[in-house]
């Protein structure tokens, strides 16, 4: 089918017409002639593309146009009621909204320093992403969004750590790299394992696992604990523990059950197990942090 304002002659070549913006206006095409292009296919394409961005723009615009207007209209607003108001309404308003501006402002700076805290942090929180084919396309997505749950329980954590991103690679680097800013997220992105990213430290890492025989008690600082980056219902069963064993890595699981009942297994998701991991370390109180992330759902009344 022929572009919008082109027409396609016999031979392959189109003649440009005009392009129909938003705004109902016509206008001439930048030349995209059909010589420059191997198939009609690809000039169709080109086209089609360049369409699309003008769209872009147009809605663009015109949303500027709107927010201008918008921008306006309060202005009117607020001269309006400033002409009803007594000169002490008028200096309780002024006031308030200086107090707005000034927590607004504290708020943004209490975000900076978190997140340098957060990655300066000496405690590194390794979650492992090496898993992407054995998730469907939708469980991938799942875990990008617990990542970006871990990512912001980091930021609001009095003891925040060092994130870092092992395995960010294929289809699972794709789903993760499709969360709103993520590109600007100061946490540790490597492509390779962690066993490149922290070489020298393989004593130090201990890999969280339900399947472990051996129990956490405490997160000791010099240890950096791993969490396996998978959502598969339990589909995959033992698969964090094989991979470690056979890394020679140490394993240990959370201690849930000395300190709480549940009505299901206690695997738990990545961000809660890492929501697990800031908040012992700030409570030192395993009942109380296990209760407070565990959903009461899964916490039997008995
Ligand atoms: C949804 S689980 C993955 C389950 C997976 N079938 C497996 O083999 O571990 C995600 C990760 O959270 C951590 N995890 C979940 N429950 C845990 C527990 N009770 N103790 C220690 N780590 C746990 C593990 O690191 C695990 O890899």
């Amino acid at each position: 089918m022929a572009e919008e304002g082109v027409v396609v002659q016999d031979d392959g070549a189109a003649q440009e017409t005009a392009v129909s913006t938003l705004a109902g206006e016509k206008r001439p095409r930048e030349e995209i002639r059909r010589e420059d292009y191997p198939s009609k296919n690809a000039y169709k394409k080109a086209l089609k593309d360049r369409r699309r961005l003008e769209t872009k723009r147009v809605r663009q615009a015109e949303r500027k146009k709107e927010k201008a207007l918008q921008k306006e209209q309060k202005k009117e607003e607020r001269l309006k009621e400033k002409e009803t108001l007594t000169p002490e309404e008028l200096e309780e308003k002024k006031k308030l909204r200086l107090e707005f501006i000034a927590d607004r402002r504290s708020k943004q700076e209490e975000r900076q320093r978190k997140l340098k805290e957060a990655s300066e942090s000496s405690t590194i929180c390794v979650i492992d992403l090496e898993f992407g084919d054995l998730m469907t396309e939708s469980e991938r997505k799942s875990l990008a969004h617990q990542l970006m749950y871990c990512y912001s329980s980091n930021l609001k954590s009095e003891k925040p750590c060092r994130i870092l991103l092992s395995g960010l690679d294929g289809s699972i680097a794709e789903s993760v790299h499709a969360l709103s800013g993520f590109d600007n997220w100061p946490v540790g992105k490597e492509k390779g394992s962690y066993l490149d990213a922290l070489s020298g430290r393989k004593e130090d890492l201990v890999y969280l696992s339900a399947d472990s025989e051996n129990v956490v008690r405490e997160f000791d600082p010099s240890k950096v604990y791993i969490i396996g980056g998978l959502v598969d219902r339990n589909r995959h069963k033992g698969v964090c523990q094989r991979k470690a064993e056979g890394q020679g890595i140490a394993t240990a699981r959370l201690p849930i059950q000395d300190h709480v009942k549940l009505q299901t297994s206690a695997v738990l998701t990545v961000n809660q197990v890492f929501d697990i991991f800031l908040k012992f370390r700030e409570s030192k109180d395993w009942g109380k942090t296990l209760k407070s992330v565990i959903p009461s759902r899964k916490l039997s009344s008995k």
